[in-house]
């Protein structure tokens, strides 16, 4: 599967198209909508978020909510649209009192991209390069987490510390974390611990206060994966480079770290690799999970566990210093209405990623074209993991 977006952050709408899909996936309107709305919430969102009701238009693809096999074309709008229509009109020319953006933002593509791409505008820059993109990203990646429950895997994330407030969780290696929907997501932060959650609000409001704004941590946990999926074989099948590339292609990540992370940089080998053990109908299992599910590029049956690590949101209340590209003189940054922290954002949009990567490697394993076959192919291939462990 492949997918590509379009669109600005103030244009008329964002669109993706998502190819590959087999034929007769159940896709449901609800759970895309949720998983749009989960992106859009999170204590510590700018106002952008009260004028967005994120939905999703279904242009190509599906039918009576199954996947035909062909491309699946998917539309979410821009209410604020209306507020832009002259500033981004696609034709035309631009209104006589346009405000050109001459003030990068530190930590945006701003300044970048307008080197790059030879504008003096930096606008043409970050309505693309604004992380509002990922909205379309939620809907198209959704197809693969649709997918991926049709083969028992569950995907999920939550939000492990914000700024210096975090949560207290030692052993989520040891038991890799079970925490229901319900116990992440009816929290503001979509972090499981009630305590955690108040000291991540308070971060928050000391950092709007004082116009800062703040990044974090976040996991993605995937749960039910069958061992194998990925490669050993060449550096771009290794499943740990594709989720990395999955991850690190979110906006503001700067790190990713599977089961112990860099922790493991530390610990001598017997502290860090899983013995190897048989257990009954469950057949080889691990006795701790520090690799974090995965092993020589593949999965190794244990969940996956993926800690991600999000800078703080660059556009600041208090702005830093930049150059302006008029009188190139030492100004503040501009300030466009911005989120104070979007870590529980980012980690829906981060689920999404790592199920489309993980279902891709499901297609290329098993090679299907329509969800019956998939399905029957996965479960031969557990049958015959299950004779090479008795
Ligand atoms: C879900 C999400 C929401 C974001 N919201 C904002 C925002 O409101 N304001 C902002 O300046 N940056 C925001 N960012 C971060 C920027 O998009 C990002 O830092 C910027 O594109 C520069 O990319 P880089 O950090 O990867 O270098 C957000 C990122 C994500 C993932």
């Amino acid at each position: 599967m492949e997918y590509i977006t379009a669109g600005e952050s103030h244009g008329p709408e964002l669109t993706a198209i998502v190819t590959g899909v087999p034929a007769g996936l159940v896709i449901s309107e609800e759970q895309m909508n949720s998983d749009l709305a989960r992106r859009q919430g999170g204590y510590g969102r700018g106002g952008r978020q009260t004028i967005e009701r994120d939905t999703v238009r279904v242009t190509g693809g599906l039918r009576f909510g199954r996947t035909l096999g062909g491309p699946i074309g998917l539309s979410v709008r821009n209410r604020d649209w209306v507020n832009w229509s002259d500033r981004m009109a696609p034709f035309g020319q631009p209104p006589a009192d346009l405000k050109r953006e001459v003030t990068p933002r530190p930590g945006h593509a701003d300044l970048v991209g307008a080197l790059r791409t030879n504008t003096d505008d930096c606008r043409n820059i970050l309505e693309r390069a604004s992380a509002r993109e990922t909205a379309a990203r939620v809907a198209a990646t959704g197809i693969a987490r649709e997918l991926l429950a049709e083969l028992g895997v569950e995907v999920f994330s939550y939000v492990v510390s914000v700024g210096d407030a975090s949560m207290d969780e030692d052993d989520f290696l040891a038991k890799a974390p079970t925490y229901t929907p319900l116990d992440i997501e009816l929290s503001e932060m979509r972090c499981p611990s009630a305590r955690a959650t108040e000291s991540m609000k308070a971060a928050i409001d000391r950092a709007r206060a004082a116009g800062e704004s703040l990044g974090g941590t976040f996991r993605v946990v995937a749960r039910g994966l069958v061992p194998g999926i990925g490669s050993y074989a060449s550096a771009g099948e290794r499943l740990t480079a594709r989720i990395g590339a999955a991850l690190f292609g979110i906006p503001a990540i700067k790190g990713v770290e599977f089961g112990l992370g860099f922790e493991a940089a530390r610990r001598p080998g017997s502290e860090v690799h899983d013995p190897i053990v048989l257990e009954g109908a469950e057949g080889f299992q691990r006795s701790s999970n520090n690799a974090g599910g995965l092993e020589g590029g593949m999965t190794n049956g244990m969940p996956l566990v993926v800690t991600v690590a999000m800078k703080p949101i660059p556009t600041l209340m208090r702005p830093l210093d930049t150059v302006n590209l008029d009188t190139l003189e030492v100004e503040q940054a501009s300030k466009e209405r911005s989120d104070v922290c979007a870590v529980p954002a980012a980690a829906v949009v981060a689920e999404g990623e790592v199920a489309f990567a993980l279902a891709n490697a499901y297609l290329e394993a098993f090679g299907c074209t329509n969800m019956t076959d998939l399905k029957a192919s996965v479960k031969s291939y557990k049958q015959r993991l299950r004779t090479m462990s008795r």
